[in-house]
């Protein structure tokens, strides 16, 4: 990936070190760096400089590493690693950490193996390399986003009435998987009627029923990076109220996709989106930002969100993704991804917008 651009914002740093943790520190910075597409790297290490990357990591994950086509040190315990950590930093001052990914047990290590240097925090470098797209990370989300439209059209004709909110959970990473993705970008949201008030709702053992509004909240994962769509359809026949809500939901969206493009700020979008819901039956029912960036991770930056002033650029990736939510009456989202371009978007979820109903 595009990994120099972290340096263009952080030009005083010599090296920057990005030590990869356990499943519950995980630094995805290693993969977007490295560009590699599988293993786990616990316990591996980085250490990037402007012209090179060496990965630091163990025979387990030698030979995916290697197809990186980046050096390579192969370093068995914590002693060799340790080692090889100082080694490869030594005579370099300034090392720069990503202190967003840290664990504090981490950084002490840190300061243990290498205490002579000086520490520069890199974690807004990282994000603001991460939040433009390089072309390679825009493909593997366009295929993501591809993925995801084709598998929600593929279960429509297979929702049954008594089918509950998990089959149809199963049903959608199901399909994702068989059309390319390695997993679910996140836990998948199925609501069926009245639990679609919840927007981070958890699928659950409700029945469908006839006339259900069905809000699925979905992505697929295509080689670490993500999409993220939302669809409402009617099983059944939508009802005067259900249109209604529907069709607000759809204004909002539209009117506020078609505002994207570079230099326009984020929290105007958002405003465009929350006026037209705001000045209908549903005021107040907007209880969300309109959108969030994405990338490797699913909530990447920056936010389509009142609360944050800033500039959308060319090739970064955000979702657009009204709702309402009525509490024990159900909800509508729609949720599409969008490439920001010089002049306009690229949509690149395909599913129809149209409300659907389904027989
Ligand atoms: N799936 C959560 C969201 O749309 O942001
Ligand atoms: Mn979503
Ligand atoms: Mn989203």
């Amino acid at each position: 990936m595009d990994f120099k651009r972290i340096f263009d914002y952080a030009r005083e740093t010599d090296a920057v070190l990005i030590i990869q943790g356990d499943e519950n520190s995980v630094d995805k910075t290693f993969f977007y760096i490295t560009g590699v597409d599988g293993g786990l790297f616990e316990g591996s290490a980085l250490i990037v400089k402007p012209e090179e990357v060496k990965i630091i990591t163990s025979q387990l994950e030698e030979e995916t590493a290697r197809r990186t086509g980046l050096e390579v040190i192969v370093a068995n315990g914590k002693s060799e690693f340790e080692k090889a950590i100082a080694s490869n930093l030594s005579g370099l001052d300034s090392i720069g950490l990503n202190y967003s990914a840290l664990t504090v047990s981490r950084y002490k290590d840190i300061l243990r193996i290498i205490p002579d240097k000086e520490f520069i925090d890199v974690s807004q470098s990282i994000m603001e390399s991460r939040r433009m797209k390089s072309e390679e990370e825009l493909s593997r989300i366009r295929e993501a986003a591809k993925i995801g439209s084709e598998a929600f059209e593929n279960i429509l004709d297979k929702l049954r009435e008594g089918m509950t909110e998990s089959e149809v959970a199963a049903l959608i990473a199901f399909e994702m998987m068989k059309l390319g993705a390695s997993e679910p970008s996140f836990s998948t949201i199925v609501a069926f009627g009245e639990n679609a008030s919840m927007p981070h709702y958890s699928p659950g053992n409700r029945k469908l029923k006839r006339n259900d509004f069905v809000l699925i909240d979905f992505g697929a994962r295509y080689k670490r990076y993500c999409s993220d769509i939302t669809r409402t359809v009617v099983f059944g026949r939508a009802s005067e109220e259900q249109k209604e809500m529907y069709n607000v939901v759809f204004r909002a969206q539209d009117e506020s996709m078609k505002a994207i493009r570079e230099n326009v700020n984020g929290k105007d979008v958002d405003a465009i989106a929350r006026k037209i819901i705001d000045g209908s039956k549903f005021k107040g029912r907007f209880i969300h930002s309109l959108g969030h960036g994405l990338g490797m991770d699913v909530h990447d930056h920056p936010a389509l969100s009142s609360n944050y002033d800033f500039p959308l650029k060319e090739n970064m990736v955000v979702t657009v993704e009204p709702g309402v939510y009525v509490p024990k009456v159900g909800g509508v989202r729609i949720e599409d991804d969008v490439i920001v371009k010089k002049d306009g978007f690229e949509l690149i979820t395909t599913a129809t917008r149209d409300l659907l109903e389904i027989s």
